[in-house]
């Protein structure tokens, strides 16, 4: 495998701007991964255009037509192998996964999120680190697996929060941070795999 750069799918369902952060991270021609795939629940995910106007095949699976998580998984899961993905990053996709999934993807699939793990997993991430009086806070890639924002981590990075902080300012820092943190994180990994 040597040279060859790892397939790497993105999960989002809106704004990608995490995507983005990898689209431009796969631009230099050293780096081990290479987007071959962008999949959206959301049909309006703003993140697809980053993937078209980097001439990134995507799917829109949107999961409301689906009876069970099972059964989008499969779908998605389906789109994975088809396109011959070696990696999943998973970007501000907001859906969880059943077990089956998790399981059948472990080790190779990652998942940013903007708190410093374990504390604060799940929604209302900001809201909650605010309400607790933390002074910092930050952003974590960690793998995936069948228990929510709970497997093992990889890269952390952390920011301060400051006075008058509120949601808004404080996801604003903590998204800065993790458009570095997750192009690092999956290098890495990538690099394992090559
Ligand atoms: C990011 O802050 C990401 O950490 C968070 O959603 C945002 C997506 O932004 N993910 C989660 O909360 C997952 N539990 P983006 O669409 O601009 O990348």
């Amino acid at each position: 495998m040597s040279g060859a750069r790892v397939r790497t799918a993105v999960l989002i369902s809106g704004r990608g701007s995490n995507l983005k952060s990898l689209i431009d991270a796969c631009a230099a021609s050293d780096y081990p991964a290479e987007i071959v795939l962008v999949i959206s629940n959301v049909e309006i995910a703003g993140g697809l255009q980053f993937a078209r106007d980097a001439g990134i095949p995507t799917r829109v699976i949107p999961h409301k037509p689906y009876p069970t998580r099972e059964a989008f998984d499969a779908e998605i899961d389906r789109a994975l192998r088809e396109a011959d993905v070696a990696l999943v990053c998973e970007a501000g996709f907001m859906r969880i996964h059943s077990a089956w999934f998790a399981e059948r993807w472990a080790g190779r699939i990652l998942n940013i999120h903007p708190s410093l793990l374990p504390k604060f997993p799940g929604i209302r991430v900001h809201e909650q680190v605010l309400a607790a009086g933390e002074t910092e806070s930050g952003a974590t890639v960690h793998y995936l697996t069948a228990d929510l924002d709970s497997g093992p981590i990889i890269a952390q990075a952390r920011v301060p929060v400051l006075p008058g902080d509120t949601p808004e300012t404080l996801a604003a820092r903590v998204l800065e941070v993790e458009h570095k943190l997750y192009p690092e994180a999956v290098r890495m990994v990538a690099e394992r795999n090559t």
